[in-house]
């Protein structure tokens, strides 16, 4: 099992912290936020690594992180030239995969769940996750039937047919690289991680865990504030 940290984007929503460095480097609580998916990839066991970043800062990402030694990792890094949506990484990361399995987690989202077991049991599919928010329209969202089987996925509706929201970590068997080849741009102009799930749900290879751990997307201000202060407390819980 492989693992990538998708940290491009634009990041528009915390403009302007966002004008003068990279979303995945602003700081939560005592480090920059990519640390975060990192160590909850190396957590899982997963210790071969490709971070995925935009142009802008790419410098800075390589002074941070490194080779990934000290984190007990190895780093591998790959440009994306154009925030062409989440479902590009299989493509921009399809020699690191090889034939392997990979775990995709994007870069600005925060976990305080163990997905070890998860991710050492995987074999074959897809397998993502889903947790219940109050504001599901921002994300993709699930809809289960009564035996709670998934049984569609929308992408940002307007009238959400659940509560329960695609977390942005992501467990793919090798076929993703060729399902993500064959995605086409949505309305936004973006190649879609929903587009990719729902292909793996219409083969019936998807499976879909409900988590009850912290989950943070902290791309916009109140969700990384939120997440500041996650952290922070548990840090001072953890030394008190
Ligand atoms: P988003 O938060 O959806 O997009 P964004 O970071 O560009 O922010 P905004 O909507 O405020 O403009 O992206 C989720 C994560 O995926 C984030 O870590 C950035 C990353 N990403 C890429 O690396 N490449 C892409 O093409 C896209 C769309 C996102």
């Amino acid at each position: 099992m492989k693992g990538i940290v998708l940290a491009g984007g634009r990041a528009t929503r915390l403009r302007p912290l966002t004008k003068i460095t990279s979303k995945q480097l602003l700081p939560v609580y005592n480090k920059p936020m990519i640390y975060y998916p990192i160590e909850t990839l190396i957590k899982s066991g997963i210790k071969d690594i490709l971070i995925i970043i935009a142009p802008d800062y790419a410098g800075h990402f390589l002074n941070l992180l490194g080779s990934g030694k000290e984190l007990g990792a190895k780093f591998s890094y790959e440009v994306q030239d154009e925030p062409r949506g989440l479902a590009d990484a299989f493509r921009v990361g399809e020699n690191f995969i090889g034939d392997d399995n990979v775990t995709m987690i994007l870069g600005d989202n925060i976990f305080d769940f163990n997905f070890a077991q998860s991710i050492q049991s995987f074999t074959k599919g897809a397998k993502i996750f889903a947790k219940e928010v109050q504001d599901p329209n921002r994300f993709g969202v699930v809809e289960f039937d009564a035996n709670h089987k998934a049984i569609s996925i929308e992408e940002k509706p307007k009238q959400a047919k659940s509560n329960y929201a695609v977390t942005g970590i992501y467990i793919y068997d090798n076929g993703v690289v060729d399902i993500a080849k064959n995605i086409k741009p949505s309305d936004r102009g973006e190649i879609e991680i929903t587009d990719v799930n729902n292909e793996y749900l219409t083969r019936g290879e998807l499976s879909v865990d409900i988590i009850d751990g912290i989950w943070e997307d902290a791309g916009t201000f109140d969700s990384l504030l939120r997440a500041n202060n996650y952290w922070a407390e548990k840090s001072k819980a953890a030394s008190s």
